[in-house]
């Protein structure tokens, strides 16, 4: 780690995990503790959790959890000198100087090269487009109905159909032939040498939200497979984290953004007025770029095709938005097929009233389900009402959640009471148990695990009352850990217990592995859970101090059978003997709880 321990943690106790979070994933409070959907998994329960007092989240479905350092290295893909940057601005501590390695200044400038060859290209297309021998692909634009302006808006371009023309010239502006390919414009063979990528195509230049052409993505003239050849990812080119159209939409003053298919419609979209316009690249829409788009807007009007392929994409982005606590409406441009045949049809007045009555992504989810069953079959027309209640029953907000119920009762003749009755038997079976998820690749009844288990369940029991840590302490400390990282937890967690000064979030920043900080994030959120999976409540206090005393005993055990088999170094003789002595006073012994 680059940075002293004293500047983590002030950046760190700067940014409230809440807060920082809740920019990222809609969380609702639940007793002490917030809940959201997961935006690490794809759920429709929110088994993501939030704690302000210990400053950690916490999946119970798929195990992430971290602080706040890990939330914004995993969510954002970030390093870890990436988030404490973030984190450190956001918060205005001025952070040391960090000096760059040799290999992290080769990235850099190796990233800087890659950028000009891109904006040079993307010259050199605009170029031939205008030119004679581009003239085939500027006739195409223009029986696209765009205009002169908007081609040199979107910076529209044209690739020759020569095998290396590109090539040729970026070699003559003094780029390598590596840093050609690596840009992603050329490939190299045997046969052919280094040779361009494109080919014959009209292109169009993808730039990020600083307007910086990342990539290209060209369409073929006329048929021809593929239709559109985009560029391959390369280090400044990720395309899960950028989108077409984000560098003049994010400027929009509307406080939607719309979200198409493909780059022709972003740009007659943009043509007709409507800069809040964005598509993806090539690929399906992904959380990364929801959680960027979230930055802009409040709500997504998804703009897809209404056939199958569509449809389906429109429910991906609709879980995915939600994911990120974006709403989704669903643009509705029958009888055509794109904005771009839409427009040229009916005119962009029009469009503006289609996306002013966009349909809620709610009932389109619905009309989508509806299909699927045939209601005039009463068996069937029961299972569409049930999951119609599984529907309602995502919706946390409790009045959005009446105000649905009652439009969608109203629109399908349901009763509200059913409905309710429904909703709440799901309520009841599905949501936010939390109970400790099943751990990959480690099974039940393995005598080494039970030990691990014993040691774990320790920490999370001090870790929700450090108070006991007083009555344990003459019978335990961090060597009887037998597990390396739970004893470094433990060193550290009793040290401060001991100052008074305990924070969990604090212990998960001495980590700097990811699968570690998951770990941690696991001991410090797990609810105590008996042998039934309820979590554990106890009748008297004599019983808890007898479950607390049975724990010991494991650990303690445990701790003794680990240095008794290693008894060729001194130490953990020592330990051993201090072990065994230590046991026999434990078993002797009543833990005493005040
Ligand atoms: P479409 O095939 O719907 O494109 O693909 P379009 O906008 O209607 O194209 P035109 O109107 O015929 O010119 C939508 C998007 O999917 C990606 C591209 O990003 C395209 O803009 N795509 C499509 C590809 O990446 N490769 C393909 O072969 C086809
Ligand atoms: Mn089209």
């Amino acid at each position: 780690m680059y940075y002293p321990e004293d500047i983590v943690e002030e950046v760190r106790s700067k940014n409230d995990i809440v807060d920082i979070i809740s920019g990222y994933v809609r969380l609702t409070k639940k007793g002490s503790t917030y809940f959201g959907l997961c935006p690490f998994h794809n759920e429709k329960t929110g088994s993501f959790s939030v704690s302000p007092s210990k400053q950690m989240f916490y999946c119970f479905g798929c195990g992430a959890g971290g602080n706040v350092f890990t939330f914004l290295m995993k969510h954002e893909n970030a390093t870890f000198s990436e988030a404490i940057q973030t984190l450190a601005d956001r918060a205005g501590v001025k952070l040391p100087e960090v000096e760059l390695s040799d290999e992290q200044k080769k990235q850099m400038s190796e990233k800087a090269v890659l950028l000009e060859i891109n904006k040079e290209a993307a010259k050199y297309y605009y170029y031939q487009l205008r030119g004679q021998s581009g003239k085939i692909g500027y006739e195409y634009f223009e029986n696209r109905k765009l205009s002169a302006e908007t081609m040199q808006r979107f910076g529209l371009g044209f690739s020759l159909p020569f095998a290396d023309d590109l090539v040729q010239y970026l070699r003559k502006k003094g780029y390598r032939d590596d840093m050609i390919i690596k840009a992603g414009l050329a490939s190299h063979d045997e046969k052919r040498g280094t040779h361009d990528k494109f080919w014959n195509r009209v292109m169009f230049p993808i730039q990020d939200m600083n307007h910086r052409v990342i990539g290209f993505g060209g369409r073929v003239m006329g048929e021809g497979e593929p239709k559109y050849l985009n560029s391959p990812e390369t280090p400044i080119f990720d395309k899960s984290r950028n989108l077409y159209g984000l560098n003049f939409a994010r400027s929009s003053k509307n406080d939607y953004l719309i979200l198409c298919e493909g780059y022709m419609d972003v740009i007659t979209m943009h043509q007709a007025g409507f800069t809040e316009a964005v598509a993806s690249l090539g690929t399906s829409f992904t959380s990364g770029q929801a959680s960027i788009v979230k930055r802009f807007c409040e709500s997504v009007i998804l703009s897809y095709d209404s056939d199958e392929a569509g449809t389906k994409a429109a429910l991906r982005a609709i879980e995915i938005l939600k994911n990120v606590g974006l709403s989704a409406k669903i643009l509705n441009l029958k009888p055509y097929k794109d904005p771009d045949e839409f427009i040229k049809n009916l005119g962009k007045e029009e469009l503006l009233k289609r996306i002013e009555n966009a349909q809620n992504s709610f009932f389109f989810e619905i009309e989508v389900l509806e299909r699927k069953y045939d209601l005039k079959d009463p068996g069937e027309k029961t299972n569409f009402h049930r999951e119609i209640a599984k529907k309602i029953c995502n919706i946390s907000d409790e009045l959005e959640r009446k105000n649905y119920t009652d439009a969608v009762c109203d629109r399908y003749n349901i009763s509200v009471d059913g409905m309710n009755k429904m909703v709440i038997s799901y309520a009841g079976m599905g949501v936010m148990r939390p109970i400790e998820p099943p751990r990959s690749g480690i099974k039940k009844n393995n005598p080494e695990e039970d030990k691990k288990k014993a040691q774990r369940l320790l920490i999370t029991w001090l870790c929700e009352e450090p108070g006991i840590y007083d009555s344990i302490s003459e019978f335990i400390g961090s060597e009887d850990f037998t597990d390396e990282l739970y004893r470094k937890v433990a060193e550290k967690m009793f040290a401060d217990i001991k100052d008074e000064n305990f924070e969990p979030a604090r212990i998960v920043s001495m980590f700097d592995d990811e699968d570690e900080q998951k770990e941690i994030a696991l001991l410090f959120n797990t609810k105590l859970t008996g042998p039934n999976g309820l979590p554990v409540s106890f009748d008297s206090v004599t019983e808890k101090e007898k479950a607390l005393h049975d724990i010991l005993v494991k650990v303690k055990t445990s701790a003794l059978e680990y240095y008794s088999a290693k008894t060729d170094d001194v130490v953990s003789i020592v330990r051993m003997v201090e072990a065994r002595k230590k046991l026999e006073h434990l078993k002797n012994s009543r833990i005493k709880i005040d």
